[in-house]
């Protein structure tokens, strides 16, 4: 048991729910493995209740937080200092509380997604062609944003409401285009990504033409279980994939490093997390 004093950094996540959560699990393993004097402690401030929780922590109650479903816009439009990429996001996966007052944020989602893509599917180029995502939530955003800003030429949303792909690739701008669900929407496709909820507790993913996409990645963003129906049906077509915890994970690594000051240790928290979702390594 990690040995609790006046000095010890408390750190955490908040979500509603945040029971689900696998940042405990990750951020506790780092630091037990580095040594760090902090602590990583889940909470679930009710859903309307996120703003006064925020606001009583400002001044450095805690260090900072990990955000999760369904507070990630509500905590940018509550920090006061937001990077350039957490106001592109739209979102913030991460606050940090400053002694001053200030809350800072960032969103570290779209990192994730590219150290994933860079670990599971080495060679991977987001310039090298389109990259389709499906969903237009927040998570679709990040997603899009981070790699239209890695030079992906054109991404391309396709959603259920078709609106909401249109609204998200006008506030967007640039390579992110809205598409409908077609095989045109996929050709010469390098990437695809499932940034929708579908899949999650092991129900079918979305439908792609994985058998027209010959050498994309598709990377899903699911990650109960582990090995979606969604991955499932890309690796039978042949296609390189890439799961949700190697990107939840990668999320982690720079949200480690704001808040407790130094970078992750080497350890091998991938294990750790599968033993946790009852997978095999
Ligand atoms: P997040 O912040 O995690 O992205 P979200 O904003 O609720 O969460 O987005 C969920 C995404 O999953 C949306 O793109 C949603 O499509 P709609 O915009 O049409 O709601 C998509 N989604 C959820 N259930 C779906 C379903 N049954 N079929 C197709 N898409 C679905």
């Amino acid at each position: 048991m990690t040995r609790i004093t006046g000095a010890t950094v408390v750190a955490g996540v908040a979500g509603a729910p945040v029971g689900h959560s696998l940042s405990p699990l990750i951020h506790n393993a780092w630091l037990a493995a580095s040594g760090v004097d902090g602590v990583y402690v889940p909470f679930s401030p009710r859903a309307d209740g996120f703003a006064a929780f925020v606001q009583g922590l400002a001044g450095g109650v805690v260090r900072g937080l990990n955000v999760t479903v369904p507070f990630k816009e509500e905590a940018l439009r509550l920090a006061t200092r937001p990077t350039p990429r957490a106001e592109r996001a739209g979102a913030a996966n991460l606050l940090i509380f400053e002694s001053d007052g200030e809350i800072a944020a960032d969103n570290t989602d779209g990192e994730g997604l590219l150290a994933a893509l860079g670990a599971q599917a080495p060679g991977f180029d987001p310039r090298a062609g389109p990259a389709v995502i499906l969903g237009a939530g927040g998570a679709a955003r990040g997603a899009a944003a981070a790699l239209a800003d890695a030079g992906a030429p054109q991404v391309r949303i396709i959603n259920r409401t078709p609106e909401r792909a249109v609204d998200l690739a006008r506030s967007l701008g640039g390579a992110v285009v809205a598409a409908k669900l077609d095989v045109a929407a996929f050709a010469d496709t390098r990437l695809i990504v499932n940034a929708t909820s579908l899949g999650m507790g092991g129900l079918v993913g979305p439908a792609a033409p994985f058998h027209r996409t010959p050498g994309a990645v598709v990377l899903d963003m699911v990650y109960r279980p582990l090995r979606t129906e969604f991955l499932e049906r890309a690796r039978k077509a042949g296609l390189v994939t890439v799961d949700g915890l190697e990107m939840l994970i990668r999320q982690a690594e720079p949200s480690f490093a704001a808040l407790f000051g130094s970078a992750p240790p080497p350890i091998d928290v991938r294990t750790v997390c599968l033993a946790e979702l009852g997978e095999t390594p």
